[in-house]
C-alpha cells in the first residue's frame, strides 16, 4: 500500500456544491437503553437511518451491546439499521450483523486484517460495506480501495463515547474524500462523518462534502429529538 501523503489543510473550500441528498442517522448510543422501541419510535418518522454503536471493551474502552442484543434491536427497528462496528476481529465476525433491517456494516480500517476481504464479505451478505478511520488515521488509507467502498465514515472523534468535541481538525479528511469521489466517478458512495455533530458544526462537516451525518447526544438531549433531527438535516442542506 502507498505510504500516507500529507493533505493540504489550509485550504477550505466548500465541497458541497452539488450535493442532492443529505441523510441523518441518530445515534442511540446515549439514548435510554432500557427503552429502546419508545427511543426509536421518537425519531423514526424523520430520520433516514438507526445508527447502532456496537463496542466490545476490546477495540475502544466501553461496552454497548452483545451479538445478540444488536440483532434483537435490529429486528426490532423501525428503521433500517447503519451498524457501526466499533470491535476487534471485525473480519470475522462483520457478517453477523447482517439481518432483515440492516441497511450498512461499516467496520473500523484499524480492527480489520484484511479490509478489502471484508468489505466484500459484507456486500456479499447484501448489506452496504462501510469503512471507517479514527482520527489518527490518514485517508490516503482509502485511496486505493474506494471500489470496494460503500460508505467512508470519517470519525471526528476518537471512538468510544457520546458527547466528545467535534474535531474540526479531521474536515480536510473529509474533503479529500470528497474529492475523489468526484474525480474518480463514485456516485453512489456515501461519506459519514460521526462525533460532536450539532447545530453548530453539522455545517462544516456538510461543507466539507459530508452527505451523511451520525448525531447522538445533539438528538438524545434535546427536548424534542425528532425537531432536533428536521433542524439538522435543514442546517446541513444550508447553501
Ligand atoms: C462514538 C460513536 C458515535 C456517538 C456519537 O464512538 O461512534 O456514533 O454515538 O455521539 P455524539 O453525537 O454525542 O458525538
Ligand atoms: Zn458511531
Amino acid at each position: 500500500m502507498a505510504a500516507p501523503r500529507q493533505l493540504r489543510c489550509d485550504v477550505f473550500i466548500d465541497a458541497s456544491e452539488g450535493l442532492e441528498m443529505i441523510r441523518i442517522c441518530p445515534s442511540i448510543l446515549n439514548a435510554n437503553f432500557d427503552d429502546l422501541p419508545n427511543e426509536i419510535r421518537k425519531v423514526a418518522e424523520v430520520s433516514d437511518l438507526l445508527h447502532l454503536d456496537v463496542m466490545d471493551d476490546i477495540f475502544v474502552p466501553n461496552f454497548t451491546f452483545s451479538l445478540e442484543r444488536s440483532l434483537e434491536i435490529i429486528q426490532s427497528s423501525l428503521l433500517p439499521v447503519d451498524v457501526h462496528l466499533m470491535i476487534s476481529e471485525a473480519d470475522t465476525k462483520a457478517v453477523s450483523y447482517a439481518a432483515k433491517n440492516t441497511a450498512s456494516i461499516t467496520v473500523h480500517y484499524e480492527a480489520c486484517e484484511d479490509p478489502v476481504a471484508t468489505l466484500r464479505s459484507i456486500r456479499h451478505s447484501g448489506k452496504r460495506a462501510g469503512l471507517a478511520i479514527k482520527p489518527n488515521t490518514p485517508v490516503t488509507v482509502l485511496e486505493e480501495i474506494l471500489d470496494e467502498i460503500d460508505m467512508i465514515l470519517v470519525m471526528s472523534v476518537e471512538p468510544g463515547f457520546g458527547g466528545q468535541s467535534f474535531m474540526e481538525a479531521m474536515m480536510p479528511k473529509v474533503q479529500q474524500a470528497r474529492h475523489w469521489l468526484r474525480q474518480k466517478g463514485y456516485k453512489e458512495t456515501w461519506l459519514q462523518v460521526d462525533g460532536g455533530i450539532s447545530l453548530s458544526t453539522i455545517r462544516m462537516a456538510a461543507r466539507a462534502g459530508a452527505d451523511t451525518f451520525v448525531a447522538g447526544s445533539a438528538v438524545y438531549k434535546a427536548d424534542d429529538p425528532a425537531q432536533m433531527i428536521r433542524e439538522l438535516r435543514a442546517e446541513a442542506g444550508r447553501r
